[in-house]
């Protein structure tokens, strides 16, 4: 970055920031000497921050997450960060050293010389994703694309993408994306990525039980170790479900991915996609790891039937049913064992359904995959998990972020990345069904409206449960009163 300037970039803030706590011999990564300011200064390297000794016995640290890296020349490391900058020289065996450990925690900037663009290989809402070649070792990778503009348009935060980027460096599981680098220039940030070869989305077929137990297994022991390590991941899709081969799966796209909060408050409140998102994100209410095992179960359902359960001519009525739940098992052809694991995932009430870990439990797998079949899958995968950042680091991080949100956070950016609840005289665009989307408002006929509002009440008397009743209720007092003022021509 020639100017100097981030999409990370937080007016009124440095780039060093003040230690209070002592550093743990056991975070630290490396160590050594380096010239700042033409001294000899000791420094040293952790997981996510560079730290560096003043002669008086302070602890200075850069925070990396955001920070930009650059090779100035054969003995000069530049940092830069909220318009600030940082030079630090040595000999050009030991910068290169240096470089090479820092460079995959900060930011680069010098794309086109390290890699050679290939063909778009997908699109989400977000970004788009390219097949790229390293010019270094002629390998194929997947480029993750934002452009800045289309973020600031789409309301999407510095943080969250901060968040995204840092929640993937901290996840490493086989059957997660692999992250290598980030890049940014003027227009664009870029993610270096493992290459997969092809998304769930793009297989239609109906799979047979076995196919579906093994797919699951492998979702499961995913969402278990993300869950474990307090992340929920809030869009798991087939979009966002990628084969490494016909029979491996790996879940990328982590930026709906948040820190669980025992408050239920989290960026971006109701969010994920209509038709896969649990109903309790619709409804409202508090919400936690559970919101991805109903996920799950949608994908499951869609597998074994061939087409999803809330599929409609809408989005509107897309997110209608699926904030009902309502789901029909009788388009499922599976064996009783199936249907009743299929029912217990996708239970309405977030407490009736199992946890991923209690998931991976149930008989349903055994039985369909064969016992020695089933524990080798889980050992497998056991096995390639590499080690994980301690609690400690992880938690570190959270802070990190969360004092980002706190410094940037406008009230505003929280407002467009929300699925609108539809009222019946509303109607979603239907070209797409993105994760985050906003309602475009249409005239209906006032009988069509008070009938729909009719069928609403009549569906929600049927289901109304005691825990969800007064939700519900407030829900259709709304939808009348709206549609009371409408027919009354009230604007
Ligand atoms: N590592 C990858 N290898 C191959 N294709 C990918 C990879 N990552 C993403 N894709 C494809 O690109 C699409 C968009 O990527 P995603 O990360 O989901 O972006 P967004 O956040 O905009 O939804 C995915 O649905 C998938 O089809
Ligand atoms: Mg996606």
């Amino acid at each position: 970055m020639s100017d100097s300037s981030s999409y990370f970039d937080i007016q009124g803030k440095g780039i060093w920031e003040q230690c209070q706590n002592t550093l743990n011999e056991e975070d630290i990564l490396y160590k050594g000497v380096l010239q700042f300011h033409n001294k000899s200064t000791q420094f040293c390297l952790t997981q996510y921050e560079l730290f560096r000794f003043k002669k008086n016995g302070e602890l200075k640290k850069i925070e990396l997450l955001t920070t930009s890296i650059s090779l100035l020349n054969d003995n000069t490391i530049l940092l830069q960060k909220n318009h600030k900058q940082v030079f630090l020289k040595s000999t050009p065996q030991n910068i290169k050293f240096w470089f090479e450990q820092i460079k995959n925690k900060c930011i680069q900037n010098n794309f086109r010389l390290d890699y050679d663009i290939g063909e778009l290989i997908g699109q989400g809402q977000f970004a788009n994703v390219y097949k790229i070649k390293s010019k270094k070792n002629n390998q194929s990778y997947a480029l993750k694309v934002f452009q800045k503009v289309a973020l600031k348009n789409l309301n999407v935060d510095n943080v969250s993408v901060a968040k995204e980027i840092q929640i993937m460096r901290q996840l490493k599981h086989p059957g997660i994306i692999k992250i290598y680098e980030v890049y940014e220039d003027k227009e664009f940030i870029c993610i270096v990525m493992e290459l997969m070869q092809y998304s769930m989305k793009q297989q239609k077929k109906r799979h047979t039980e076995h196919q579906c137990a093994q797919i699951m297994l492998q979702l499961f022991m995913v969402l278990q170790y993300i869950h474990d390590r307090k992340i929920i991941h809030r869009d798991i899709k087939p979009d966002n479900i990628l084969y490494k081969n016909q029979d491996t799966i790996c879940i990328c796209d982590f930026g709906l991915a948040d820190y669980y909060n025992p408050m239920s408050v989290y960026q971006y409140q109701r969010c994920g996609t209509p038709g896969y998102v649990a109903p309790e994100v619709l409804r409202d209410q508090k919400y936690d790891f559970k919101v991805d095992v109903y996920s799950a179960g949608i994908i499951l359902y869609t597998l074994l039937v061939g087409k999803q359960p809330f599929a409609a001519h809408s989005q509107n009525k897309v997110v209608q049913l699926n904030y009902h739940g309502k789901i029909d098992y009788a388009q499922v052809k599976a064996s009783d064992l199936c249907l009743s694991f299929l029912k217990s995932v996708l239970s309405i009430n977030p407490q009736a359904r199992p946890s991923a870990y209690e998931v991976l439990h149930h008989e349903w797998f055994f039985k369909t995959l064969g016992e020695s079949n089933y524990f080798q899958l889980l050992n497998n995968n056991g096995q390639q998990v590499q080690p994980i950042q301690p609690i400690s680091k992880e938690i570190q991080n959270f802070q990190a972020i969360q004092s980002m949100m706190d410094e940037e956070q406008d009230e505003s950016s929280n407002s467009k990345i929300q699925i609108e609840i539809p009222q019946p005289t509303t109607q979603h665009r239907t070209n797409n069904n993105a994760s985050y989307q906003s309602s475009i408002p249409q005239q209906q006929q006032p009988q069509q409206q008070l009938q729909i509002a009719i069928d609403n009440i009549q569906e929600a008397i049927n289901k109304i449960k005691i825990n969800q009743q007064v939700r519900e209720l407030n829900y259709l007092t709304q939808t009348l009163h709206m549609q009371h003022k409408e027919m009354s021509g009230i604007d």
